[in-house]
């Protein structure tokens, strides 16, 4: 049995009545024969964390936070810390999400010390890695994700590092409409699950794939074989297309 991940970042998008209004549709449109094997999360803005958590209680949708602190608390303006998360529902956070690396500068460093301390907490993190076109046009994809790779599972110990869930999302097809071909997201999983088995027994390490994932192309991404899920940005806004990736996921893992 072939188990997925399919999660919706929802980005800065929304406010709070489309926020709820889409936790509906997603909440009645998801086949109540939902296969053990599929997990279901959406990341909404943190604000809307709570309403949509309610929203979903008792469903198998999830709800997480697209960043978090690595502080627990204290004096840090504009933050948000893991246990504000869980307490208003959340069970994921991603951390290290290309718009954070990019824009906000946050280093392989400071995504590193996010990871070690959600693995403290409840929270499951979702550790997001990938590289850029330049990176990739320079023949540097394998140094980057190396590296994105040892800054994180270098500091923390074996057993914890079993709970991260990795999503490979190129930067050069987040939001471009340009996904990664099954060849070439096949190459960087396997590459990743490999590489990841220098830390842990990665075989049962969920990796999903991230950057234009469609209704359209879901279903030859999830057919490869080191290929656990999906990262979703822009298609997890309508409900229509999440729900049908979802759908896509179900019967591939019946
Ligand atoms: P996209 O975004 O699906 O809109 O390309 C994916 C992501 O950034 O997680």
């Amino acid at each position: 049995m072939r188990q997925y991940v399919i999660a919706g970042n929802w980005k800065m998008n929304t406010v709070l009545s489309r926020a709820e209004e889409l936790a509906q549709e997603i909440k009645q449109g998801i086949s109540q024969s939902l296969h053990s094997g599929v997990s279901v999360v959406v990341f909404p803005p943190s604000v809307f964390i709570h309403p949509v958590a309610q929203h979903v209680q008792g469903t198998r949708i999830k709800v997480g936070a697209q960043n978090c602190s690595n502080e627990p608390y204290g004096a840090f303006t504009g933050e948000i810390s893991t246990d504000m998360i869980t307490s208003v529902g959340g069970e994921y956070t991603l951390i290290g999400h290309s718009e954070r690396r990019v824009i906000y500068k946050e280093s392989n460093e400071v995504v590193a010390a996010k990871v070690k301390h959600v693995l403290t907490t409840s929270l499951t993190p979702v550790l997001c890695i990938g590289e850029t076109l330049q990176e990739r046009q320079s023949g540097q994809t394998w140094t980057v994700l190396q590296q994105q790779l040892d800054a994180v599972y270098t500091q923390i110990d074996k057993t914890s590092a079993e709970n991260i869930i990795i999503a490979y999302e190129p930067v050069w097809a987040i939001g471009t409409g340009v996904a990664a071909t099954k060849v070439e997201a096949q190459e960087a999983h396997n590459f990743i699950r490999k590489y990841v088995g220098n830390y842990i027994d990665s075989t049962n390490t969920m990796i999903l794939y991230g950057g234009s994932v469609t209704a359209d192309n879901a279903d030859q991404l999830l057919l490869q074989p080191d290929i656990n899920g999906a990262l979703i940005g822009g298609a997890s806004l309508k409900a229509e297309t999440f729900l049908s990736i979802i759908a896509t996921a179900n019967k591939l893992a019946g």
